[in-house]
């Protein structure tokens, strides 16, 4: 509360004239906003129509929110973290039984291997050495149902025995799986080929008595990229207020909504804060995560390589992507202290609040791990996050709620070139950035009542949690 120190017997009048959070909410620029979606639409458009990892359209990202950083030197402490991505791509695999091609898809992270022809053999959930025991697996194709661990560690076990690839079959009926062995944060080793299937495909395999073949066609490049960081150089650095969104877009469009809208808003904040010398009693970190749509692999990458210490003068994390889809809803990440961090539920509640307030409909959206708060949740600081939808469909409810286009995607252009200056709902973006003003207005002022942190093991737990790693499916 910013008035209080000059005239604290005025505290009635100082809640009247505005707290910080509704000082700064009432400072978004709707027509900033729009100004630096057309500028990164043009660094994309001078880069093939993308920003991807690896592309001078995500150079120029860099570049961009760097120079409009620095000119507020004196306000922020600003840093970049530099690491690897493993990247990888499926160029061509296939699985097939008596010279018939079965239905199957290649995990991501996947070896490479030429042709093979071997025995199935199935190893139930194939999470636990005992599952292996009394089997002869070596050079064999290991066939294990979905569920129990990550499909990492299923890789991980038929690799330690010795298989020659793995089959991991759905649990449900009626689809085929597809997925994600590991995030190419670190050396992909260890691993065998592994190939997705339906349940019935899986059951069939199990029961053939054929050989079966497959081969898988699999490469792997090694892009250097940066997280960019700034911190306020104000307020009290062991109480941190961390803001995060991502800077890459997919490779396949310009990504003005995924990422666009997330990062300029945080780009509009830092400018706002800077520029009203906005002085915090708790600091605040704005982090600008890389390699997000391969896997969360930068804001990862920054989580695992906190000290203790440092971890804990994180009092939170709050995640924020695709704030303006076309068709949108508001949607708040269902944080919920029994399984994530203590305090994520608070964040939501929050939101939620602030929703009601100004009259808006909301919807809760499962926390499944499908952006860049994951890797802070393993590592026991509480998160939060809202969204405007996805590639997916809305439903009746959800029309009569947020108005649009029922039975249609949130965002048609999802993860395409069209996600362009025309893909924005500037309505739910204005909306959004003020909710991320107030929130933040609201935290650093003051984390009275905010639980406390500590580090608790739940990297486990998180794991079965958070199903997805980004897009993909990870457990
Ligand atoms: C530009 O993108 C198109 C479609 O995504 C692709 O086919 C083409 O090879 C790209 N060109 C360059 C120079 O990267
Ligand atoms: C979004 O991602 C693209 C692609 O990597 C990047 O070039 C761009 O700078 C990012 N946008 C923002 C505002 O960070
Ligand atoms: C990334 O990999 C390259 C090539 O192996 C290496 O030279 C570089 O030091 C690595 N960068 C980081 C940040 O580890
Ligand atoms: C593997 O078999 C496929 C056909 O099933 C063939 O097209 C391919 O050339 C073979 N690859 C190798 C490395 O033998
Ligand atoms: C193969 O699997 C995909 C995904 O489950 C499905 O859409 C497609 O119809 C299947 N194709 C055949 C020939 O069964
Ligand atoms: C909220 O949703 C209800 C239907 O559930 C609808 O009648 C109402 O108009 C919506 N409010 C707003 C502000 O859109
Ligand atoms: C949406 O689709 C369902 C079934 O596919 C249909 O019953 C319903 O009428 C459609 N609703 C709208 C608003 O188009
Ligand atoms: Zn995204």
């Amino acid at each position: 509360m910013r008035l209080v120190y000059w005239c604290w017997c005025l505290a009635l009048a100082s809640v009247t004239l505005g707290s910080l959070a509704e000082e700064l909410e009432a400072k978004v620029n709707v027509v900033d906003l729009r100004l630096k979606a057309e500028h990164l639409f043009h660094i994309a458009s001078l880069s093939n129509n993308t920003r991807a990892i690896g592309s001078i359209g995500h150079e120029g990202t860099l570049h961009y929110i760097t120079r409009l950083l620095r000119e507020h030197q004196g306000f922020y402490d600003i840093s970049s973290q530099t690491f690897n991505v493993t990247f990888n791509s499926i160029r061509d695999y296939q699985v097939s039984v008596d010279g018939q091609a079965v239905n199957a898809s290649a995990f991501y992270y996947s070896p490479a291997t030429g042709n093979v022809t071997a025995r199935a053999v199935a190893v139930e959930l194939g999470c636990e050495e005992n599952d292996y025991i009394d089997i002869d697996i070596k050079g064999c194709l290991a066939v294990a149902q979905r569920g129990g661990c990550t499909f990492e560690r299923k890789a991980q076990l038929a690799k330690s025995f010795d298989a020659a690839g793995l089959v991991i079959y759905n649990s449900v009926p009626g689809e085929g799986l597809k997925g994600t062995l590991t995030r190419g944060n670190d050396e992909v080793g260890g691993l065998v080929p592994t190939f997705g299937m339906s349940l019935e495909d899986g059951l069939k395999l199990v029961n053939s008595v054929s050989e079966v073949s497959f081969f898988m066609d699999s490469a792997f490049e090694k892009i250097e990229t940066r997280n960019i960081i700034a911190e306020t150089k104000t307020g009290d650095h062991d109480n941190i207020v961390l803001l995060g969104s991502h800077l890459d877009s997919v490779e396949a469009g310009p990504g003005i909504n995924d990422n666009g809208s997330g990062s300029i808003t945080l780009l509009h904040l830092a400018q706002t804060l800077a520029e009203n010398n906005i002085q915090t009693e708790n600091s605040i970190r704005l982090i600008w995560f890389s390699a997000e749509e391969v896997g969360l692999i930068g804001s990862s990458f920054y989580a695992d390589s906190l000290t203790e210490k440092e971890n804990l003068k994180i009092r939170l994390m709050l995640d924020y992507d695709m704030l303006a889809l076309p068709n949108y809803a508001f949607e708040i990440y269902e944080g919920d202290d029994l399984v994530d961090p203590v305090g994520s539920q608070q964040i939501k509640n929050k939101y939620s609040e602030w929703y009601a307030l100004h009259g808006l409909n909301y919807t809760f959206i499962p926390m499944d791990g499908r952006l860049d708060y994951v890797g802070f949740a393993q590592q026991s600081i509480p998160v939060g996050g809202i969204a405007t939808g996805a590639e997916k469909l809305k439903l009746l409810e959800e029309m009569e709620m947020f108005g649009g286009v029922a039975n249609e995607s949130f965002d048609q252009c999802y993860h395409q070139t069209c996600d362009n200056l025309q893909n924005l709902n500037y309505n739910a973006w204005e909306t959004n950035s003020k909710l991320i003003f107030n929130t933040l207005g609201s935290y650093a002022e003051s984390l009275n009542g905010f639980p406390a942190r500590h580090l608790v093991a739940t990297k486990s737990l998180a794991d079965l949690r958070y199903m997805y790693r980004g897009d993909e499916l990870f457990i």
